[in-house]
């Protein structure tokens, strides 16, 4: 089974709580959403492999480490995704962004899928997958399949809030994939939102309601 991780830090525990207020406004959402997604970015890039470069600094020779030629790629899951990609680019700026759409029928609660345009060698990458909802987990579960069926084999989710109930159906599905999780909140409710949560995520992001 791949890691779970759920953060623990001050700075991401803060900004969760600012996001979850129902009178913070889209633009501070928006913005404080790439904030957390670049926290969560550094702890989920905290495995990749590094190598010794032999280099000069103005002093003398020295050997430093660098990233072992990994390719990277962030998949945001429309719509809501989109508000972490700029976060996750601000720490891996070289990274390929490809696009899931997705969204979830109000009435079945199922993800329909509207729209996929990865990277040409995404199977060669290490595809971050970034949604800031893991509700029931059927649009985050759908997603990763889609990918999967492009060749991905290295996989990583990241989230800023998740259900158990989304959180048990993803390491069914895939339990291949580490999931990074922001915060972990109670249940779902008869709707399937996550409670506390912080309502419709894409909405806030884009000031849609
Ligand atoms: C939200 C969210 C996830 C999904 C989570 O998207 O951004 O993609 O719901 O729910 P699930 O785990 O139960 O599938 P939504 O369907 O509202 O689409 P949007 O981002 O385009 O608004
Ligand atoms: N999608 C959201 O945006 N919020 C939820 O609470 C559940 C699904």
């Amino acid at each position: 089974m791949a890691k779970v991780v759920i953060m623990d830090h001050p700075l991401i525990r803060h900004k969760i709580g600012y996001i979850r207020r129902s009178d913070t406004g889209t633009k501070d959402f928006r913005q404080t959403i790439s904030e957390i997604a670049m926290l969560i970015c550094y702890e989920a890039t905290r495995d990749l492999p590094l190598e010794d470069v032999d280099i000069e600094t103005p002093i003398c020779k020295t050997t430093v480490q660098e990233l072992k030629g990994k390719k990277l790629a962030v998949v945001p899951i429309l719509r809501a995704g989109l508000g972490m990609v700029d976060g996750m680019l601000s720490l891996i700026p070289a990274a390929k962004v490809g696009h899931i759409g997705l969204y979830r029928d109000p009435v079945t609660i199922k993800p329909v899928e509207y729209y996929c345009k990865l990277p040409p060698d995404c199977d060669e990458r290490d595809v971050f997958v970034v949604d800031p909802m893991l509700a029931t987990g059927g649009s985050s579960i759908a997603a990763i399949r889609m990918l999967k069926e492009k060749g991905c084999k290295n996989i990583h989710f990241l989230c800023i809030i998740a259900a158990p109930e989304g959180l048990k159906a993803m390491q069914e599905a895939h339990p291949d994939v580490d999931i990074y999780i922001g915060a972990m909140d109670e249940k779902l409710n008869e709707d399937s939102y996550i409670v506390p949560g912080l309502g419709d995520a894409g909405d806030r992001i884009f000031g849609t309601k």
